[in-house]
């Protein structure tokens, strides 16, 4: 498979603070890419170099075998890019949002037409051709600007944090978009802070921290590798649950202690539960769920994803 982007000890400054700190990445065509991270990893500072928007301030960047910096114009003519903020023109009509940027990559008009009539399709956007972008929904909003970064059909489709503050719904409206286009063969990039949507979209991902990779495979491969089968999420009559993790010390694998909660890591919740009960503990709620993302960044960094 031919690799579409190669980064190798990539670096990104601003003034004397580092925000991607020599990351090395490789995407292939065809697969599902993720930045999984918390806020100010650096996803976003990644996604701009590779957009050809923002030049590297240091290391190698290739996309499609181009200089993002020398070549830019010609990488950005095979890429679609949906920034993190939705940067649509409220003033215009849905349907003008697609014609601008179509004419934009210098398209003939008759295949704007059809490709409008498409994405529009594609992004459940055909009622509302004629009004204008201010007053749709965020999810709307959305959809419009992943259809308008395909109006040149791209190679590669980056997608900075896809769905960040749409609700439950829409974000499930908006995967099921981007598994169509996976599926028709666009290679996906996506950042994200939800474990959930990592798991969901990524056939593989790198887990980042302050500028830094501190993890890298499926989802499937760093749950197995960083964390235990399952958890028990235990919350006890306590103030602090930070002070608490010696009440559990020695059950499971691995504790866990947050603010909240206690979090055993054990590939048997149920026995876990048995022996949490064994020591005259009471716990006000036991969960026993399976491990996720979310555990294996706890696990690599001391601290949760989203605050
Ligand atoms: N133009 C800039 N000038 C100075 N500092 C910047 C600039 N852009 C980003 N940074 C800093 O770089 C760090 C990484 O920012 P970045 O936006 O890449 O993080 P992110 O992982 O996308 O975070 P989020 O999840 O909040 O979107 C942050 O500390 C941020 O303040
Ligand atoms: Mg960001």
């Amino acid at each position: 498979m031919s690799i579409l982007l190669r980064a190798r000890g990539l670096t990104k400054t601003f003034g004397d603070f580092t925000a991607v700190d020599g990351i090395d990445v490789e995407v292939r065509q065809g697969e599902s890419f993720g930045f999984l991270g918390p806020n100010g990893a650096g996803k976003s500072s990644t996604m701009k170099m590779v957009a050809a928007t923002s030049p590297p301030s240091g290391g190698e960047l290739s996309i499609f075998g181009l200089d993002p910096v020398t070549d830019g114009a010609a990488v950005r003519a095979r890429l679609g890019n949906c920034p993190q903020q939705d940067n649509l023109d409220e003033e215009i009509t849905v349907e003008e949002n697609l014609h601008v940027y179509g004419r934009y990559f210098g398209l003939p008009r008759s295949v704007i037409r059809e490709r409008t009539d498409e994405l529009l399709d594609f992004a459940q956007l055909s009622e509302r051709r004629k009004d204008k972008v201010e007053p749709l929904s965020g999810g709307m909003k959305r959809r419009l600007t992943i259809a308008r970064s395909l109006i040149n059909n791209p190679e590669i489709l980056l997608l900075d944090e896809p769905t960040t503050g749409l609700d439950p719904q829409a974000r499930h409206v908006l995967w099921d978009r981007l598994f169509r286009l996976k599926r028709q063969g666009v290679t996906l990039i996506i950042t994200t802070h939800y474990m959930d949507e990592a798991e969901q979209l990524c056939d593989r991902l790198v887990v980042m921290d302050h500028g830094r990779i501190v993890a890298e495979g499926s989802p499937r491969s760093l749950i197995e590798t960083h964390s235990s089968r399952e958890v028990l999420e235990l919350r006890l009559e306590v103030d602090d649950h930070l002070a608490a993790g010696d009440l559990v010390a020695g059950i499971g694998e691995r504790v866990e202690a947050l603010p909240d909660r206690l979090l055993l890591y054990t590939d048997h919740g149920d026995g876990a539960l048995e022996a949490v009960h064994a020591r005259g503990l009471r716990p006000i709620s036991a969960i026993v769920r399976r491990s996720t993302l979310e555990d294996v960044f706890l696990h690599l960094t001391g601290r949760t994803l989203v605050d």
